[in-house]
């Protein structure tokens, strides 16, 4: 009866307030990151009203083409997070380089990354997109000095939050703070993100599997053979996994964290390192999908145990339920062992 009053600024509050010694920094600063989602949200839903589709003729730093709405995006997370006094840098994958708090804002103890618009060659079909987050404590001194490179170039574990919005029929923020997983739906009448998916457990077993198979000929023998081993399951009585490929990272796993599945963008033979980046969509979505009760790694390595060269850098990643990332595993190694 009535409405749910379980905000997500409630949630953080709530969840920061049993941690002893807390000091409410990070709450301010997901309170904060909830309010360019909804910002970035509005702006994606009117997408097909207005003037802001199409390329700005602009490469990012990987060499793909930008659309208007990822430096949107960008600038909108930036304007949000700049002045809360919490930061002492951030980092975005439209951007080279570390970003940098201007000179007339505080600085804190906490570091942000984020992939501003992740999905977004899917945004003139009105296809789901996400942004996702990650967030570090600092390692250098907590003393007002600008954040540097070390204190962005961390390994996953060191994540003390990390989440993502999936802007889809709805707009959704996942979270976790390394006590869970929570999801909080926006109810565009009353403004707010209400909590809608308490305590998400991935389901162990499988039934979704996600990858770009349009690159069939240039995987390894391994990950080939596990794709025919999945695709041959009625030889063993069970039903095949179902194929659900978006093209955006996070829908693809928002749906595989909610029904069950394994999402790959693999090493192939023309890109040796995939093609995600490991610190602003694979660390986090690992976070996530680890405190759900899944697994995320590298083919061999935990992806969160990576210890990261470059802000840019990719890595292939295996993700999802945890007996099919075990199964992928087995035949990785198989492969190499062969
Ligand atoms: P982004 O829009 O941030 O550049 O990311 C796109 C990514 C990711 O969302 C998705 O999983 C992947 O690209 C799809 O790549 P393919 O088109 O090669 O399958
Ligand atoms: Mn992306
Ligand atoms: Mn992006």
């Amino acid at each position: 009866m009535g409405i749910n009053f379980m905000t997500l600024t409630r949630h953080i509050y709530e969840g920061e307030r049993k941690i002893p010694g807390a000091t409410g920094e990070l709450s301010a600063l997901l309170h904060e990151l909830s309010l360019a989602a909804k910002v970035i949200s509005l702006e994606v839903n009117k997408a097909g009203l207005v003037d802001i589709l199409g390329f700005t003729g602009d490469n990012n730093v990987h060499g793909e083409k930008v659309k208007k709405l990822d430096m949107y995006s960008h600038d909108m997370l930036f304007r949000a997070m700049d002045h809360g006094g919490h930061l002492c840098a951030m980092a975005s994958e439209e951007e080279e380089d570390i970003i940098h708090i201007p000179d007339h804002h505080k600085r804190g103890k906490y570091v942000l990354l984020f992939d501003p618009l992740d999905g977004s060659s899917n945004i003139d079909a009105n296809v789901s997109i996400g942004t996702i987050f990650s967030i570090y404590k600092r390692i250098t001194p907590d003393d007002g000095s600008p954040g540097r490179m070390e204190d962005c170039l961390q390994p996953g574990i060191k994540q003390v939050a990390a989440g993502y919005v999936v802007y889809g029929s709805s707009t959704i923020f996942v979270y976790t703070a390394g006590d869970g997983v929570y999801g909080f739906t926006l109810d565009p009448a009353f403004g707010e993100f209400l909590l809608s998916h308490n305590n998400i457990r991935i389901p162990e077993q499988a039934s979704i599997y996600s990858i770009n198979e349009g690159n069939y000929k240039y995987w390894k023998p391994g990950l080939k053979k596990y794709i025919k081993y999945i695709q041959d399951a009625y030889d063993r009585g069970r039903k095949p996994y179902s194929t659900r490929y978006i093209g955006s990272m996070v829908a693809d796993i928002h749906r595989n964290l909610l029904y069950g599945g394994i999402f790959i963008y693999p090493a192939d033979r023309r890109n040796p390192n995939g093609k995600l980046r490991l610190m602003y969509e694979c660390n986090p979505m690992a976070f996530i999908i680890e405190q759900a009760g899944g697994r995320a790694i590298d083919g061999s390595k935990r992806i969160m145990e990576i210890q990261p060269t470059d802000l840019h850098q990719r890595v292939p990643i295996y993700i999802g339920s945890k007996n099919a990332v075990d199964k992928v595993e087995e035949y990785l190694q198989k492969d190499e062992n062969s």
